[in-house]
């Protein structure tokens, strides 16, 4: 019940139709159910800046104490951010960026050094030799910025690497396959495709094979349980980069903001190359990790229920012992 609440924190999330965004929230309410003192608020924008931009006013009308954000794009969310900062209220920024260093904390991985580590990764594939076509994510959007500045740094060291063309998928599948598919003049000379997430590299791997192109290596950035892991290991795509939600460490860190510990800047999240290699032994972590989590909800349910019974039983010794 309201009453007993402390805290009001606020969840802007850019857009919640794709596993990682569930995912994400999932993590979240998890971490939430060991905080009974927390409430979250949320609300996502369907990848849509404006609308975002509307749900974090609204946020902030109804009082929120902190706001957690995973910003769609950059520029257009950051007034609205620096105003709720500026107020007084704690930021949280999450996955994507604003244009501005008004926020508390940020927590994710290092999107450049991901970009770099896929460019290094496909280098090494491809023995320094090859064509390569980039489906990059929303292009104002900062990790589709970031990914592709370390992918081209790594890629800029081999000359016998040549990035022959780039296109925008907007982290959304059916996008990265029309685009892919407006190249088929090109597709037989690629010998790589490196697309910006899981989603869009499943969407490119459709248009490769609709336009018969099935010799070309495909990796993608996310490597989720059951999603990529899973492309991976059915050989779909070569590599993944495992790309974490962060929905587990926002909570964290939003209850220690809220309880006045002090935080650094940045929270980083890790990220490595999920390939043939260590797939394996990937799922079997994340399957191992997924029951333990099923675990605990289920321990939180039970807790739940026998608070219940506790409470009934309270109020009706109140009752017996008045009358
Ligand atoms: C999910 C997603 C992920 C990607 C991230 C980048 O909406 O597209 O696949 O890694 O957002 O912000």
């Amino acid at each position: 019940n309201k009453e007993t609440r402390k805290f009001r924190i606020g969840f802007s999330q850019c857009g919640d139709a794709d596993d990682w965004r569930k995912s994400m929230l999932g993590e979240m309410k998890r971490e939430l159910a060991f905080y009974p003192e927390m409430e979250l608020l949320y609300k996502q924008a369907d990848d849509n800046s404006e609308k975002q931009v509307q749900q974090v006013r609204a946020l902030l009308k109804e009082k929120i104490n902190l706001l957690i954000i995973s910003p769609n794009e950059a520029q257009p969310l950051t007034p609205v951010v620096e105003e709720a900062f500026n107020s007084g209220i704690p930021v949280i920024v999450v996955d994507r960026k604003i244009a501005s260093s008004l926020y508390s904390n940020y927590i994710g991985a290092d999107n450049y050094q991901l970009g770099k580590m896929a460019g290094d990764y496909v280098a090494s594939l491809l023995q320094g030799k090859g064509n390569i076509i980039e489906v990059t994510g929303l292009p104002a959007s900062s990790p589709a910025i970031d990914r592709d500045h370390g992918f081209r740094d790594a890629l800029n060291t081999f000359k016998q690497i040549h990035l022959i063309a780039k296109v925008p998928g907007d982290w959304i599948k059916p996008k990265a396959e029309k685009e892919i598919s407006s190249l088929k003049q090109m597709l037989p000379s690629a010998n790589l495709i490196f697309a910006h997430n899981d989603v869009m590299a499943r969407g490119t791997y459709e248009a490769c094979k609709t336009n018969g192109a099935n010799n070309i290596k495909i990796i993608g950035v996310d490597a989720l349980p059951g999603m990529g892991m899973e492309l991976v290991s059915n050989k779909i795509l070569t590599a993944s980069m495992l790309y974490p939600t962060g929905g587990a460490e926002a909570i964290r860190n939003a209850v220690k903001i809220l309880n006045g510990q002090s935080l650094g800047k940045e929270t980083l999240l890790q990220t490595l190359v999920v390939d043939s290699s260590n797939v394996h032994l990937m799922k079997l972590q994340s399957d191992k990790m997924l029951s333990q989590q099923r675990d605990i909800e289920k321990q939180q349910d039970m807790l739940a229920e026998q608070k219940r019974i506790y409470n009934n039983q309270r109020a009706l010794l109140y009752v017996l012992t008045c009358s």
